[in-house]
């Protein structure tokens, strides 16, 4: 098979990625029915079609995701570029911790190389900003790991930018991972910005709404009752009603260029500058292939600002993260 990517350079580390990396987050739980089957179906396939950015972290499925990744992408581990994250952990009753503990993270980068199956990372992030330790003390210690060579490159998750230039001056950090959509444009007011003055990669997670903006389901109701996404503010109620008319105004749009509401979604992110990766996340390959075509659509400036327009106008109801995920975001 042909490789049908985008290739972009991530930041200034010299690594050039597919601009479509693979969010392996939903792959095997928390979004939807699984099937383990398709799901390694989809990451072979993708593999093959040259996508080489692959993104995990320790929280998903408590490690069970990064075990399914790493089987599968030792098989081409040199071709491949593994993003892991720690940060986000839970207590012992199972609430919701920020950790950035030297002695943690030592621990966590452990841990997903053996998940993992290797003996490097390519892309740590600090997953949340733990308040409670100084982002130099945090940075400082994946510092030494990057010495040891256990990790090649730093990354941090939901932060400030007055954060990032704190950590960039223990270490160059090369990524930045925000959500960022048609629906969550936060990171315009600053943090695109000033990746881009300091050569930073800003990568974009969940550029379809976690799948809403992809037109998948309209309320939360429809999901199953597994399914992380029951607790998302935008999706519940009166949220979820008012919102679907934004995917409404994005399916018209999509009708307009014979394209469908996942490919706009994505290929809107991809538009808005250079130094943007976007990490789709898909668990079948019919999606896989569909999100690769959205790399094609010929749609000018003009028609990306008239659409992000319009789904301003319409404003989105509710947070983009439930009140505890809120409540760790670092501004
Ligand atoms: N740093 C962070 O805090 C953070 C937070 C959230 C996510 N992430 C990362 O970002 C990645 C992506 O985010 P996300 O998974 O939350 O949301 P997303 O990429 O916006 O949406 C994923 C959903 O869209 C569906 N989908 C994919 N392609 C589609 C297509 N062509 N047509 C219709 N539906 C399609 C998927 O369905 P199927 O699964 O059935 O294919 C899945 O339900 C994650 O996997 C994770 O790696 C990071």
């Amino acid at each position: 098979m042909q490789s049908q990517t985008l290739i972009r350079s991530l930041g200034n580390s010299g690594v050039q990625l597919s601009a479509l990396g693979f969010g392996c987050m939903g792959l095997v739980g928390w979004y939807g029915e699984r099937n383990d089957d398709e799901a390694r179906a989809t990451v072979l396939e993708a593999l093959e079609r040259g996508v080489t950015h692959y993104d995990t972290a320790h929280i998903y499925q408590n490690g069970a995701n990064e075990q399914f990744v790493g089987e599968l992408l030792k098989l081409r581990r040199s071709q491949v570029f593994i993003a892991t994250k720690y940060g986000i952990t839970r207590d012992s009753s199972g609430a919701t911790v920020i950790d950035n503990h030297p002695n943690s993270l030592r621990a966590a980068v452990e841990s997903s190389l053996q998940r993992l199956a290797t003996d490097h990372i390519d892309l740590f992030y600090l997953h949340r900003i733990d308040k409670r330790v100084p982002i130099e003390e945090s940075v400082g210690a994946l510092k030494e790991l990057v010495i040891a060579g256990k990790l090649r490159h730093l990354g941090l998750s939901e932060c400030s930018v007055s954060t990032l230039r704190r950590a960039h001056l223990v270490h160059p950090i090369t990524a930045v991972q925000t959500e960022y959509s048609l629906w969550s444009r936060d990171a315009e007011q600053d943090m695109l910005p000033a990746c881009r003055e300091l050569e930073v990669a800003f990568v974009a997670y969940s550029p379809m709404g976690r799948g809403f903006l992809a037109g998948n389901f309209r309320t939360a109701d429809e999901l199953p009752d597994n399914d992380v996404r029951k607790r998302q503010p935008r999706f519940v109620g009166e949220n979820g009603a008012h919102n679907a008319k934004l995917v409404d105004a994005i399916k018209a749009f999509a009708a307009q260029h014979t394209a469908t509401a996942a490919q706009i979604a994505i290929a809107w992110v991809l538009a808005q500058g250079e130094h943007i990766h976007v990490i789709p996340g898909m668990k079948t390959r019919a999606h896989l292939r569909d999100n690769l075509a959205a790399l094609n659509l010929k749609v000018t400036a003009g028609e990306w600002q008239q659409l992000a327009k319009t789904i301003a106008a319409l404003a989105p109801h509710g947070d983009r993260h439930p009140p505890v995920m809120m409540a760790a975001i670092d501004r």
